[in-house]
């Protein structure tokens, strides 16, 4: 059976979380395998509206294992808030895995993310300042703390011990930053080691021996594509190794890239991004605050679900969406929120950029080029109709099909499904992803 990932196609917030949820109905495992608390999904239910950081989104079917791979950088106080959420309004985490390789995110983490960002200026990256960036800069150096470490005093004394005395030096050397106390900082991890110990588990095993069962297993992507290390809009991008595409995923599980079958991307029917950096396709008008401002009033509206910043808004930027459905080898598309569009009279696709004249098919590397391109657009008629009811493709409007297979096209994917709401059943299905 097959080992299915699902990823963003754009700068995040495309909806991953609400399509993770309703393809983990036939998945048995579902797991996390890069990022850290960065990311945030929106899932709306039966139970209520949840705010994810860390918990994969599958942990809503109680019959399922949820797993947190080695490849995610995780906070464990943030963790722990949020199994205690989730227990609390009757969410079991007892099928939660936490991988012993996952590196942690430490105090260090967070106040350097922050110091960092100050010290750029202007040339910051916007970033989340939940410490992700340096845990992966810490993991890459090779003196990361990871879960592992934090379950016995005898191993996590000396790790931080080391590494403190370290980051201590760049905080007030390099940032003139208030240094962190040892004593303090050991207690309050060993005591989050010993709450988390009862979730620790083989994550390779769990995820092999389902697939080696003949069961399904979802490998959930955190953030967008293009803000990928080695293929997003460097520097404004996010620090993760291995990277959130596709490629990642075998390596944030424990797995090889031939057990996976097959590359789901979830795409926004328009797009947005948080944090700074280049986006061709940013409006500044009155279409920007309408897009962003849908469904605000039930807290649906382009708000980011871990900072709250209001999110940028543009047109479908199809050169940057068709370099993402190449770099993740994308097999099918997710198309989300085209309700958002229903009160749109014209809808603009960004077909290709232009630059002194010269046709710019594919994703720039030059920071410079990129913000100096000029997106073109080709203007397709809206509907004007509400989609949030339609179930079947063949129901949908008319300009709503054509703007679909138009995004086909451009992207060089097919769209198999489509989603025209929050909830789980406001999705059409045009073909089975599993
Ligand atoms: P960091 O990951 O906090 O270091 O932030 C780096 C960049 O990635 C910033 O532009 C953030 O806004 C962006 N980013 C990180 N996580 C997410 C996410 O889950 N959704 C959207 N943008 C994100
Ligand atoms: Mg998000």
């Amino acid at each position: 059976m097959p080992i299915i990932v699902v990823v963003g196609g754009q700068w995040g917030d495309e909806g991953k979380g609400r399509i993770v949820d309703l393809l983990a109905r036939k998945a048995k495992v579902v797991a996390r395998y890069s990022a850290g608390n960065n990311a945030g999904h929106t899932i709306v239910n039966d139970r209520g509206e949840f705010k994810l950081h860390v918990v994969p989104a599958g942990i809503f079917y109680p019959e399922k294992t949820c797993v947190i791979g080695n490849g995610v950088a995780v906070d464990p106080e943030v963790l722990l808030g949020e199994i205690e959420n989730l227990e609390a309004k009757g969410v079991s985490t007892s099928k939660l895995v936490l991988s012993d390789r996952a590196q942690v995110i430490m105090p260090w983490h967070k106040r350097i993310d922050q110091l960092d960002e100050a010290m750029r200026g202007e040339a910051a990256i916007g970033t989340t300042g939940k410490g992700v960036g340096p845990c992966f800069v810490d993991k890459v150096a090779r003196r990361g703390i990871r879960i592992a470490d934090l379950l016995r005093a005898e191993d996590l004394r000396p790790r931080v011990e080391s590494t403190l005395a370290y980051q201590n030096k760049v905080i007030t050397g390099v940032y003139g930053g208030e240094p962190i106390a040892f004593e303090d900082c050991f207690q309050a991890y060993l005591e989050f080691g010993r709450r988390l110990h009862q979730y620790v588990g083989d994550v390779q095993a769990i995820v092999l021996d389902a697939h080696h069962r003949g069961e399904y297993v979802l490998l959930e992507g955190a953030q967008g594509s293009l803000l990928d290390l080695d293929h997003g809009t460097y520097p404004y991008v996010t620090s993760s190794v291995p990277s959130s595409s596709s490629a990642g995923a075998a390596l944030g599980v424990g797995i090889g890239p031939t057990d996976i079958q097959r590359v789901v991307g979830v795409f926004k029917s328009y797009s947005t991004r948080v944090g700074n950096g280049p986006f061709p396709t940013e409006l500044f008008d009155d279409v920007a605050n309408t897009l962003r401002d849908h469904g605000k009033e039930y807290g649906r509206g382009e708000y980011g679900t871990t900072t709250g910043r209001p999110r940028r808004i543009g047109w479908l930027d199809a050169v940057s969406a068709r370099y993402s459905v190449r770099f993740n080898g994308l097999a099918a598309v997710a198309l989300t929120r085209l309700d958002v569009l229903d009160q749109m009279p014209t809808i603009k696709i960004c077909t290709h950029y232009e630059l002194d004249g010269e046709i710019i098919e594919t994703l720039p590397a030059r920071e410079s080029v990129l913000n100096a391109v000029k997106p073109i657009y080709e203007e397709l008629p809206g509907w004007l109709a509400p989609t949030t009811e339609v179930r079947n493709f063949d129901d949908l409007p008319p300009q709503a099909q054509a703007f679909i297979k138009r995004v086909e096209q451009l992207l060089g994917c097919p769209v198999d499904l489509i989603s025209v709401g929050p909830s789980r059943e406001q999705a059409i299905i045009v073909n089975p992803i599993f």
